[in-house]
């Protein structure tokens, strides 16, 4: 577990994440004017997986459970075909939020029953590591210390059962950027949950050097009206994620969390700028690494091979920002 965990943040590559629910994927393939069926997002999600020579950027994919269980045109079972890329196949299991009682405006990621049974099955299908979403609402009074809280258990206790089948966890606490929040809001509560989300951790014995942390970087909300430079969305995350996780866990891997795929990259780009830190600073990028790969296909096989093509250009400028070496 160790070694893969270190694997999925060798340097110059990262994670993308193509794990969107059935839902999402309406939305992604709705943006470019096409129905989702289930033969549409096989097709997508083999034009990515075969793109020639991810491996060479991309350490890992997370899949979605229906995802997991396609196969290539040729019948060759997705984990399988991204084997052979070189890249580790993982698999989201929360199975999404839902409002936490008592609380409006705030939600706890769901998923816990059956876990362990599913985790087995994954495993038994390919999947090295798992990815579970908790995501924290910022706003007025909001979030609650109920909400930290539940939401960093479920964490842990999902975490714990990853390992227990010998697989790595990805802990993913989203602070979203909706809102016009400040950065310096941002950073406070991106502290708070993390510290949280490492008590728990530590509580429920899990192996942090087994484990990897997915993470918002610390930026403003998206309706501020006060904009801050990449330099300064780096320090923030940077200072933020030194206050409170453990040198023991081997990486960090970013999600975007709805920054475009050039500023996600500038930024991860800043943070390597920074001085070495005790993890790798790397991505799980699901929106900044596709928005260009669904802008080329648009749904047309004719397409295919720039949409690979949209994808390795920007796989490659991310790993280049591992090294703080992109230039747009
Ligand atoms: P984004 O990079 O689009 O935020 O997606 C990453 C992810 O996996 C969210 O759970």
């Amino acid at each position: 577990m160790i070694g893969t965990a270190q694997a999925l943040v060798a340097p110059g590559k990262g994670i993308l994440a193509a794990d969107e629910s059935t839902p999402t994927m309406a939305k992604r393939l709705a943006a470019i004017g096409m129905e989702s069926t289930e033969p549409r997002r096989r097709a997508y999600r083999e034009l990515l997986f075969t793109a020639p020579g991810i491996g060479e950027f991309i350490s890992g994919v997370i899949l979605f459970d229906e995802t997991i269980r396609q196969r290539t045109t040729d019948g060759v079972p997705f984990p399988e075909v991204l084997r052979r890329q070189g890249v580790i196949p993982g698999i989201k299991v929360d199975a999404g939020t839902t409002p936490l009682a008592a609380f409006p405006g705030e939600v706890v990621t769901a998923g816990l029953d059956g876990l362990r049974e599913r985790l087995g099955e994954y495993a038994s299908m390919g999947a090295r590591f798992a990815k579970w979403r908790a995501v924290i609402h910022l706003g007025e009074g909001r979030p609650t210390t109920a909400c930290v809280e539940a939401n960093a258990h479920a964490l842990a206790r999902y975490a714990a059962l990853v390992q227990e089948a010998g697989l790595v966890p990805i802990v993913e606490p989203e602070v979203l950027m909706d809102g016009a929040h400040s950065l310096e809001r941002c950073a406070v509560v991106t502290v708070e949950v993390l510290r949280a989300v490492y008590e728990q951790l530590a509580r429920h014995r899990v192996v942090l050097e087994a484990s990897l942390l997915k993470p918002n970087m610390v930026l403003p909300g998206q309706d501020s009206p006060v904009r801050a430079g990449d330099d300064e969305i780096a320090e923030a995350t940077v200072m933020a994620l030194r206050e409170v996780v453990p040198a023991a866990v081997p990486g960090i891997v970013f999600l975007s969390g709805g920054q475009s795929d050039e500023e996600a990259t500038a930024r991860l780009d800043a943070i390597n700028r920074m001085p070495a830190q005790p993890w790798e600073l790397s991505f799980s990028f699901g929106r900044a690494l596709q928005a260009p790969v669904l802008r080329a296909w648009r749904g047309d096989d004719a397409n295919t091979v720039a949409a690979q093509a949209a994808l390795l250009h920007r796989a490659a400028l991310n790993g280049a920002a591992r090294r703080a070496s992109y230039r747009p």
